[in-house]
């Protein structure tokens, strides 16, 4: 297959479209990525990238003005654009289904710009049959365009989303002409992307990116019920995850018990996935049931941090982690979001400690007398009744725990996230309570 460069439009500058638009610029595409946000484009046009993401600021500014460029006008993007990928947010409404205005105002857009052929491709995380409605919508617009709609679904993840993009486990690419599927499979070409790649028709390729995303909310739901019976029944959770993973049908990822699935995904996702069945009469009740179990992982949290305080009034709690996981500044769907109201309510005292999201944080919890943003994980347990873990940093992993234990007023942790090994840190003296284990 040759390597045949093109010129790529990517709609929307969030996560998934800065993401798009960098790699395939690094490949060598002339990419340029639309978006009506004027203040961001204009941050990415200096070279700086409004997220945090390992490795995705250095790409920009590897590929800004040559291969990658930013705008907000749609004439600069669609009339020039021989691929349009479409990243824009599909957030979730009221009734849990996403709202498609945003595809559909781009889709709308592009419309009046297509005199010869493109290919329109939905990367954002859509219901089933989205793709048809593209398609009639930029029919109704232009009834005399040229042009396919296919479906080539997202698998990154927040943080380590320039891997994923590279170094995928799969390419989904869901097509209903050869055309667009020439075009797909010289874009993601044997040299540059060794793994399987899957050709369906377009709505089972969205279908495959509702499945997988509900399926590991699934797998994490259940090892969190596993976790709440090891608890009782005075078993660690993790070596029976461990025991679990080492069959191959099982797999030892996404077993990891503790608060639960965050993020701009999971949440949505789940509740999406359950929508779109029932309009076809099916009733995902399993979903609905781990959507339940992922809520109450709060609760049991907050039970945990009430058996060890006893007394949550004036108490003074180091909280670590603000991000819905680690090696991101996404707060979106963060267990913090639901356990720091929690914790205020009940008459705490907060020191809070992110590496990267407390600027996030601090437009919802500006800080006052009772929260309180600290620089450093050091100074966040300075007189500290206690410390909540809530985010799996490696930074929190590596932390000088005698030196914690000696800046602290009493010596209780709440990991919502298993990070420490409970006997070490129980010999140090800390009481401990970890998720999941006797
Ligand atoms: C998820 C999927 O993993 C990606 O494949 C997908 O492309 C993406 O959603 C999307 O639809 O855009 P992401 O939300 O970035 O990616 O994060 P994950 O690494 O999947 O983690 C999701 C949540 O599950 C986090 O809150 C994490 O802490 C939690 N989690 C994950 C666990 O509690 N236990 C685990 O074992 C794994």
């Amino acid at each position: 297959m040759g390597k045949k460069k093109f010129k790529i439009g990517v709609v929307g500058a969030g996560y998934v479209g800065l993401v798009t638009s960098s790699c395939l610029a690094e490949l060598g595409h002339n990419v340029i990525c639309y978006d009506k946000d004027k203040e961001k484009i204009r941050e990415l046009n200096k070279g700086k990238s409004p997220i945090y993401e390992p490795g995705l600021e250095e790409l920009i500014k590897n590929n800004l003005g040559r291969k990658l460029n930013f705008t907000d006008r749609a004439e600069d993007i669609y009339p020039e654009s021989e691929v349009i990928f479409i990243c824009v947010g599909t957030p979730s409404s009221q009734d849990g289904k996403p709202d498609m205005s945003y595809v559909e105002t781009c889709a709308i857009e592009l419309a009046k710009f297509i005199t010869d052929y493109k290919l329109v491709v939905e990367k954002s995380t859509v219901p089933i049959r989205t793709a048809e409605w593209i398609e009639r919508t930029i029919k109704l617009y232009n009834p005399k365009a040229n042009f396919d709609v296919a479906s080539n679904p997202e698998f990154l993840r927040e943080g380590s989303g320039i891997h994923d993009f590279f170094q995928p486990d799969r390419i989904v690419i869901g097509v209903n002409s050869e055309k667009a599927k020439e075009i797909l499979l010289q874009i993601y070409n044997d040299d540059d992307f060794k793994c399987p790649k899957l050709i369906t028709d377009v709505k089972t390729a969205e279908a495959i990116k509702h499945a997988s995303n509900s399926f590991l909310a699934l797998k994490i739901s259940y090892i969190n019920m596993v976790a709440d019976f090891c608890e009782k029944a005075g078993i660690d959770v993790d070596l029976v995850a461990e025991g679990m993973g080492l069959d191959k049908r099982i797999g030892r990822s996404f077993l990891k018990a503790g608060l639960g699935w965050g993020g701009s995904c999971f949440p949505k996702d789940v509740k999406a996935f359950v929508k779109m069945a029932e309009d076809l009469q099916v009733d995902f009740s399993i979903l609905k049931e781990a959507y339940r179990v992922n809520e109450r992982r709060i609760e049991v949290f907050i039970k945990k941090v009430k058996d060890a305080l006893w007394v949550i009034k004036g108490k003074r709690i180091a909280v670590w982690g603000l991000s819905f996981k680690p090696n991101t500044d996404d707060i979106r769907e963060s267990p913090a979001l639901k356990i720091i109201p929690l914790l205020l309510n009940d008459g705490a005292f907060l020191s809070l400690y992110d590496p990267k999201a407390m600027e996030n944080a601090k437009k919802i919890f500006p800080p006052s007398d009772k929260v309180h943003y600290a620089n450093s994980l050091e100074e966040s347990v300075i007189g500290a009744h206690a410390l909540a873990i809530i985010t799996d940093w490696d930074e929190f992993k590596n932390a000088d725990l005698n030196r914690i234990k000696d800046l602290m007023l009493t010596h209780i942790i709440i990991d919502g996230r298993n990070i420490f090994d409970p006997k070490k840190v129980r010999e140090m003296g800390f009481l401990y309570y970890p998720m999941g284990k006797p």
